[in-house]
């Protein structure tokens, strides 16, 4: 069992870069998107946990076709607001997804290390089609050539809190998208 993580509250409320009804307006023109492209069909929304699993739950509840899902883990950036580079699987899906639909559901895509890592191992499992969709794109910072076929929004370099996102475990039950604000960094 980890420690438990102890911090002292944020002095102030960090700025909202992206409202709740801005999100719930977005998630919910996904939702119509994947719907056209999938008409007919059924699919997978594989999310990676933890930071999708908000943007996932919102997602599924705006699709109307048959959906199912499933999560992986992966290593992430630990405490800090820096990617380490090395990706490594915690947790595999639980189902095969051998010529089936999947999503890859992402809270965001920044060095698109962790999404072509990802992308890369699932491939290997033979799916029908494989897409990903990524609440928030920071294309700045891209290091891995990798794209998202659904950006929820795409935003500038800012390291950003809330809406399932962390640092250090906290904030992902805020419900707007905030910029961590660096000078409560330890
Ligand atoms: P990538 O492999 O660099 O594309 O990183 C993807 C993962 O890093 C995301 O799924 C997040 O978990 C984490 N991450 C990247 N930027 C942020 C941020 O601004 N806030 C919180 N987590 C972030």
């Amino acid at each position: 069992m980890a420690t438990p993580l102890r911090h002292a509250p944020l002095q102030m409320q960090p700025p909202v870069l992206i409202d709740r009804d801005a999100i719930a307006r977005r998630v919910a023109e996904l939702g119509a998107e994947i719907d056209r492209d999938y008409a007919g069909q059924s699919v997978l929304l594989a999310g990676v946990l933890k930071g999708a699993a908000i943007f996932l739950s919102d997602l599924a509840r705006a699709i109307t076709i048959e959906c199912t899902f499933d999560f992986v883990a992966v290593s992430s950036y630990g405490k800090g607001t820096r990617s380490s580079g090395a990706v490594k699987m915690l947790k595999d899906l639980d189902h095969p997804i051998e010529d089936r639909n999947i999503i890859l559901v992402e809270d965001i895509l920044d060095t698109g290390l962790t999404l072509s890592f990802l992308k890369r191992t699932l491939m290997q499992h033979h799916p029908r089609s494989l897409r990903v969709a990524a609440l928030l794109d920071k294309p700045e910072r891209r290091m891995a050539s990798v794209k998202a076929e659904y950006v929820g929004f795409t935003i500038p370099n800012h390291f950003v809190i809330g809406y399932g996102m962390d640092y250090a475990e906290r904030f992902r039950n805020l419900p707007d998208i905030c910029v961590f604000p660096p000078e409560a960094a330890d």
